[in-house]
């Protein structure tokens, strides 16, 4: 059942628009006044929320700072002055859009049942991101090259052993995804997965995030903390990144994987520690050993049970499979029904240098499902997405700045032209978006919808 919170003081009007909510099967709850909307928005939760902006003890503005979560993207406000700047500031602040008095009743339902589809939609697709990032298990791997089926094969074998694994590769190539299935087929599999990127740890700060610390080792040390490799006991810890490692702390780590006890800062005592570590990288451990950066005898340690994932150009083949993959997930999400891929999107897809790897590849698909309305992705559909033209299909693609506009002009339309939705979609803040609708010259066709705030 969606719960809708009407604020609004005028009786008459409320009891109206309670009645065209009610008859549309949506539970309604009211509020008369700013204190009573805070209240109610304190306890309770809303699918959507229909405010008045004048209220007998101020605007409704204010509700949007004390509870920026519950209003974002869910709330409509009703104005008997769409001029105002407060409308603007309320759009600023979140607000999903705005009405004016009267409220025509269409316009009003339409507005609660867009809000209610996104953001089921959101809620769905959050809940299939996070199954799918984490509890990765081989058959979730998606390939179709000999490469990656060794590559699979290998890294089954190594998930028996205890073996420290190193994986590299490029960005996106599927690094996590293959460390949290060497984990879910281990014997490993029912203690904890423990992920620490070491890209994101300040250099000083290593030493006590990895090991730990005892009340008082240093001053602020106002109580113990275990560190990364105590929390991992029993289980597998994945240091991403490993490159980012600064050199003592690789010295100490070199020392634990042949000792399997940790030292923890200012402590002589020795802590036994019964871990699997698998680590990961995008730069090549190699170069990084030359310029001593990283040192030999760790990377040789390291490399003795490594898996080198191929980028996504170099196992074509994985390419179709992935994007059938991704959009079969995506359809779902987005509610389409996406079946085919034109010959000459497939031979651009298949061409094309993804640099990003099966992220990029995964980000492009999800772009283009929302928007179709046919079963086909065609090349049209791609240009939109993927940046780079390359020799690929026989159709003349448009320049990063007509296809830019292109974008910006469909997610527009798709948002009915609201610019806290659209800005949302294309991934920049409002401002920046009004500068792309000035460079672009697309006032006009922004200023001539009815829902865009003078
Ligand atoms: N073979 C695959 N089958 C299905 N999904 C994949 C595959 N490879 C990668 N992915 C998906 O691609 C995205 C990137 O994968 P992942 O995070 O494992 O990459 P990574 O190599 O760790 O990248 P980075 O170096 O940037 O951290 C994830 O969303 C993952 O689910
Ligand atoms: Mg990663």
């Amino acid at each position: 059942m969606i719960k809708i919170l009407l604020v609004e003081d005028q009786a008459d009007l409320r009891e109206i628009v309670r009645m065209q909510l009610e008859i549309q099967e949506f539970l309604v709850d009211e509020a008369v006044n700013l204190t009573e909307a805070a209240l109610k928005l304190e306890r309770g939760a809303y699918d959507v929320v229909i405010l008045d902006l004048k209220l007998p003890d101020g605007t409704s503005i204010s509700l949007f700072d004390k509870f920026p979560q519950k209003l974002a993207s869910k709330s409509i406000i009703m104005t008997a002055n769409a001029t105002v700047p407060s409308v603007v500031e309320a759009i600023k602040k979140g607000a999903f859009n705005y009405l004016e008095k009267p409220v025509e009743e269409e316009l009003l339902i339409a507005q609660v049942k867009k809000i209610v589809q996104l953001n089921h939609r959101e809620d769905r697709y959050r809940s299939m991101e996070s199954e799918m990032g984490s509890d990765y298990r081989f058959e979730d791997i998606i390939y179709e090259s000999k490469q990656m089926a060794e590559i699979i094969d290998r890294a089954k074998i190594l998930a028996k052993t205890n073996n420290t694994v190193l994986i590299q590769g490029e960005t996106g190539v599927g690094k996590e995804v293959i460390s949290r299935s060497i984990h879910n087929f281990s014997l490993r599999k029912e203690e904890i997965f423990l992920p620490v990127n070491c890209a994101s740890i300040p250099s000083e700060l290593f030493e006590s995030e990895l090991f730990g610390f005892e009340k008082g080792a240093f001053t602020g040390a106002v109580s113990s903390y275990s560190g990364r490799f105590i929390q991992a006991d029993k289980g597998t810890l994945f240091l991403d990144e490993i490159g980012e490692l600064p050199l003592p702390i690789q010295a100490k780590l070199l020392r634990i994987l042949d000792e399997n006890v940790i030292y923890q800062l200012k402590s002589k005592k020795a802590t036994k520690v019964d871990i699997r570590l698998i680590a990961a990288t995008n730069k090549d451990l190699n170069d990084e050993v030359n310029l001593k950066q990283f040192r030999g005898d760790l990377y040789y340690r390291l490399k003795e049970s490594s898996l080198l994932i191929p980028p996504l150009r170099e196992r074509v083949e994985d390419i179709l499979v992935l994007v059938f993959h991704f959009i079969k997930i995506y359809n779902h999400i987005y509610n389409r029904a996406v079946t085919r891929i034109s010959k000459e999107a497939e031979s651009y897809l298949l061409n094309y240098s993804w640099r990003g790897n099966v992220r990029e590849l995964k980000n492009t698909v999800k772009s283009i499902i929302p928007f179709k309305k046919n079963n086909t992705i065609d090349l049209d559909d791609l240009s939109y997405s993927i940046i780079e033209g390359k020799e690929a299909g026989k159709k003349q693609l448009p320049t990063l700045d007509e296809h830019e506009k292109k974008y910006v002009i469909k997610v527009l339309k798709a948002t009915s032209f609201n610019i806290t939705r659209a800005a949302e979609v294309l991934g920049i803040n409002r401002p920046r978006l009004y500068r792309k609708i000035k460079q672009f010259q697309l006032e006009d066709t922004v200023q001539g919808t009815d829902t865009q705030p003078a």
